[in-house]
């Protein structure tokens, strides 16, 4: 479990009484109290409080801070304030400034605004971080460590200009390797000098948010980024390590955040936590994905919910309110994926500035007697009752879905064939195919191992690293099955193509080769005919985007293309490979085609679902000791009646023993511990 000291899922959230008053701060310890909160996460933007000038640093608010909660029964979740740099260090030290895309130094202003790359901010950042470990090493209440606030963004300045040169002199060696990984011959940009180099910005190679001349440049310093970003994390984390050896330390992530290639932050976390703000009109699937993801970066661990708002955002463009029992069904949602802990972005809501409209467990009237405290206080509660028997339980998927940042950066940098190529949309398509079925899945990276799983799925796999193809080929060669699509093994690494015939590594392995690609207009569609019935898919289906016009060599044709000059070439082939099969896609499939497709696939592998329930109802489950939890969800506003089967279970929210059938109400949720 998280912490020992507090043996149940963590309830609380984001609090700043640094924007408030004594007497506010009295009250809300009041609320906090009849709303079952138990942990606060502070000081995440409180820099500037806690030094006002260089040399001078006050802790003492916070001390009163944390303890003042502490002896109400509030644990601390401790942010170390560097999210966001003092003003006087911006004006003093410029180099803390980024400078953006465009080449525009910025002024100081808004937040996760520092250079990852300025001596001052990386002295400074690790310096505060360092006496906070030093202050609080024993403080009882501190049981997680909370590193700045959601790393992001980038900076093109001459330090990180400097430093990127660093860095490509560590990746490559020799200006050489340089030139021959981006292929530097093309347009006469060979590099005779390190100093040459520059950063690929709107003034040299990019334009727009996706455009660059050059590949290769824009992927390493997209790698270069990341990679900076978590140097700060890591400094910072070194300095609470040394000082602490057993603290508990993390940094909140964002999901599907395109910039930071989270499944290698993951190896340098203690545990993942992330902030979850779906708008109202985002596919309910995407965020079960996206908590899978979360909880797939590292290795099926448990994961902290570190923000959601209790009721609406401000940053949307249409902030809508959590409909009531949304909040409390999204929270469970999280939980069902793997999450240990329900925590809010805000306790309180702000008196001033752009997060005045955010949503918060105290609302600007002040008091308690509110739909979303009510809402809250009772998640509270039940939390309460569930205790620990949740916590460290496991979700086991025998389906993984490859995930992978750099190729995500490749695939959307790449110029040609199409710009309809959105890949988290693919990887969310096949998602899509087992969530509506209740099957489990877990979303992994390239270095994961793939013995547990009897089906790996890898949409558009464009580019594959070293050893890949090879590990994708023994997970076969021993019974697995693997589906890969179009676009898929173009590139290595460094986004040069592997020469030879698509798709280069994974030919053998799915034994076609594709000789072109055919991009079709938004409007244009082909079609996908199945020779033979193949569980539930026969006919034909649609298809579009991207087509790959191919020959097998010992693949076998499923179905064949329906129109075009390359009407009746293979569209879906399946290659036997040792003891299992590899699958190839070769067209952008209808969902109606995907989702059969999956649901064949699974079944042939005897993959079950975790229950069968009616549209709209998630189950999912996690596993503790052998002792199965299973979640149901209700996202309809409608109540729902799902069919046990032959299992007998406990709610585990009022302990009555559910057999048979349950009905849950509109967006309700029901936990049941099975017997
Ligand atoms: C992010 C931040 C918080 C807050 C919320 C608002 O998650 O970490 O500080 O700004 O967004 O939704
Ligand atoms: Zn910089």
């Amino acid at each position: 479990m998280i912490s020992s000291k507090l043996p149940k899922i963590f309830y609380g959230g984001d609090y700043n009484p640094e924007q408030w008053d004594h007497q506010t701060h009295l009250e809300d310890l009041e609320l906090f109290q009849q709303a079952g909160i138990d942990i606060a996460t502070l000081n995440v933007f409180s820099w500037a409080r806690n030094q006002p000038d260089e040399l001078t640093y006050q802790f003492e608010w916070l001390d009163e801070m944390i303890d003042s909660l502490y002896e109400n029964g509030i644990f601390t979740c401790l942010a170390t304030s560097t999210g966001a740099h003092p003003a006087w260090m911006a004006t003093r030290y410029p180099d803390v400034l980024r400078t953006d895309k465009d080449g525009r130094k910025r002024k100081f202003g808004g937040r996760h605004n520092s250079c990852p790359n300025s001596p001052t901010y990386r002295k400074y950042s690790v310096e505060i971080a360092r006496r906070l470990a030093e202050r609080y090493r024993e403080h009882p209440a501190v049981i997680v460590w909370h590193i700045s606030n959601e790393y992001g963004g980038e900076c093109y300045c001459d330090n990180c200009e400097k430093a990127f040169r660093v860095w490509l002199k560590q990746r490559y060696g020799t200006i050489e390797a340089v030139n021959q990984a981006w292929n530097t011959g093309f347009w006469g940009h060979t590099f005779y000098d390190w100093d040459e180099i520059v950063v690929p910005d709107n003034r040299s190679e990019e334009w727009g948010d996706n455009n660059s001349s050059f590949q290769g440049i824009s992927l390493d310093y997209a790698r270069f980024n990341s990679d900076s970003m978590l140097d700060c994390y890591r400094l910072e984390y070194d300095a609470i390590r040394s000082l602490i050896p057993d603290a508990l330390i993390t940094t909140n992530l964002m999901g599907f955040y395109k910039p930071l290639d989270y499944f290698k932050w993951a190896k340098y976390m203690d545990i993942v936590s992330w902030d979850n703000y779906p708008g109202l009109n985002t596919p309910i699937s995407f965020t079960a994905l996206a908590h899978d993801l979360m909880r797939g970066i590292k290795n099926g661990e448990p994961f902290m919910l570190m923000e959601q708002t209790p009721s609406q955002q401000n940053w949307q463009p249409y902030n809508s309110l959590k409909r009531p029992g949304v909040m409390r069904l999204w929270s469970y949602q999280a939980v069902a994926h793997g999450a240990d802990t329900v925590m809010f972005f805000q306790l309180r809501r702000s008196v001033g500035a752009c997060e005045k409209f955010h949503g918060a467990v105290i609302e600007h009237v002040g008091h308690g007697n509110t739909r979303v405290f009510r809402e809250t206080s009772s998640l509270g509660h039940e939390l309460q009752h569930l205790g620990e028997q949740l916590l460290d339980s496991r979700i086991e998927a025998k389906v993984a879905i490859l995930f992978d940042w750099e190729n995500w950066w490749a695939v959307e940098k790449s110029s040609g064939p199409t710009v309809a190529l959105n890949y988290v949309e693919q990887i969310h398509k096949y998602y899509q195919a087992f969530y509506n079925r209740n099957v489990q899945v877990d979303i992994i990276g390239v270095d994961a191992d793939l013995s547990r799983y009897e089906l790996v799925i890898a949409p558009v796999l464009y580019m594959v690293k070293p050893g890949l193809a090879a590990k994708l080929e023994q997970f076969t060669e021993q019974g697995g099955t693997f589906v890969t699509t179009f676009f898929s093994g173009i590139v290595n690494e460094n986004d040069l193509v592997t020469l030879g015939g698509y798709p280069g590594e994974l030919r053998k392995l799915l034994g076609i080769w594709v000789e072109e690609i055919d991009a079709l207009l938004p409007t244009m569609h082909n079609s996908i005919v199945m020779k033979d019935q193949l569980g539930s898919l026969q006919g034909s289906y649609s298809c579009g985007m991207l087509c790959d016009l191919l020959h097998t060599e010992g693949a076998e044709v499923l179905a064949e293309y329906g129109d075009d000059f390359y009407k009746g070439m293979p569209v879906l082939t399946r290659n036997t490979f040792g003891q299992g099969e590899a699958w190839y896609i070769a067209s952008d499939g209808e969902a109606s085609f995907v989702a059969g497709l999956m649901e064949h696939l699974s079944e042939q592998k005897h993959i079950q679902p975790v229950l069968d329930t009616p549209v709209g109802v998630e189950a999912g489950r996690r596993i503790k000791d052998g002792q199965a939890f299973i979640f149901l969800l209700n996202h309809n506003a409608e109540a729902a009646t799902v069919e046990l089967n032959s299992l007998t279970t406990v709610n585990m929210l009022d302990d009555q023993p559910v057999d048979s059938s349950i009905e849950i109400p509109g967006h309700g949720t029901v936990i049941l511990a099975v017997k």
